[in-house]
């Protein structure tokens, strides 16, 4: 059992919390522009309730995704970026909130817009975190994915935000309880991507390009008689998905990678 942290518990909601002013600060765009065109120039007439619920929701939003930056095991580049403009998102909407409140409606249309701009900036970055780098355009046409020598670079910092969208869920939910911070069964953590570069009594667990090769691997396809089995029979064992995802994520992993492990 992991122990109670109420610091850490708050901050795994900012991934939920965050859509809330996502959604309100667009709604207001959206009214904004609408309000240009006569037949719906009425359209911001609530635009004031709506900040009410946006800016607050925006500076929990932000207060959150400090919190979560503290426990998490992230790539720092891209968590430094995330913050930044996030934390710009919020006071834009702090911003646009006082420009409205005073009744400067042009200020608050510029306030607004820029808010909308870090936004979109920032939720980049945000799903980068969560999904790894170039989640969103991974199947754009080619030439929406950037140069190919810029892609070889990024792999490095790429694979710990790999690891902790692909692989680190699995393993949380179905090894870490003999294999994390409290137990480490056969000298083994599968709890970060050092711990599993590094292995256990016999070796790495993990072979970059190699999952058939990967002693991770190899004991979860093993029949769940053998008693290498992983995990041992009588445990809850995972679906053929996301033995599945575990593969495509070590096939993928590329092995020139090992470098660029960052973070605690
Ligand atoms: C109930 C506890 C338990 C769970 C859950 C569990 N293991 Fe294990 N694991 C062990 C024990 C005990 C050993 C050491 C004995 C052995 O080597 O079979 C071990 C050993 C291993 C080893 C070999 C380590 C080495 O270098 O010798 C690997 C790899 C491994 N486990 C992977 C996994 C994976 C992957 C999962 C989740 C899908 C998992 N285990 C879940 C108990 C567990």
């Amino acid at each position: 059992m992991a122990e109670f942290d109420l610091l850490r518990f708050l901050g795994r909601f900012h991934p939920v919390i965050v859509h809330l002013p996502i959604g309100f600060i667009l709604l207001l765009a959206a009214l904004e522009i609408l309000s240009r065109f006569p037949r719906w120039k009425a359209a911001n007439a609530s635009a004031g309730y709506i900040l009410a619920l946006a800016v607050p929701a925006a500076v929990l939003a932000a207060a959150s995704g400090w919190l979560l930056s503290r426990g998490g095991n992230y790539d720092a580049a891209l968590v430094r970026l995330h913050f930044w403009t996030g934390l710009a998102t919020a006071a834009g909407g702090l911003l646009s909130g006082v420009c409205y409140c005073l009744g400067r409606v042009a200020a608050y249309r510029m306030a607004l817009f820029g808010t909308v701009m870090a936004l979109v900036v920032a939720s980049h970055f945000g799903g980068s975190l969560t999904h790894g780098r170039g989640y969103l355009v991974r199947h754009a046409p080619p030439w929406l994915r950037g140069n190919p020598s810029e892609r070889l670079a990024a792999t490095a910092g790429d694979a710990e935000a790999e690891f902790v969208a692909l692989a680190k869920p699995v393993l949380d939910q179905y090894c870490v309880a003999c294999h994390g911070p409290e137990k480490a069964k056969g000298g083994l953590r599968v709890d970060t991507l050092a711990a599993l570069r590094a292995g256990g009594d016999s070796g790495p667990a993990i072979l970059p390009g190699k999952p058939q090769q990967s002693e991770l691997l190899r004991r979860m396809r093993l029949p769940l008689s053998d008693d290498d089995h992983m995990p041992p029979e009588g445990k809850p064992q995972p679906e053929e998905a996301a033995k599945l995802q575990l593969e495509r994520w070590i096939g993928e992993m590329s092995p020139s990678s090992s470098s660029g492990v960052n973070g605690p």
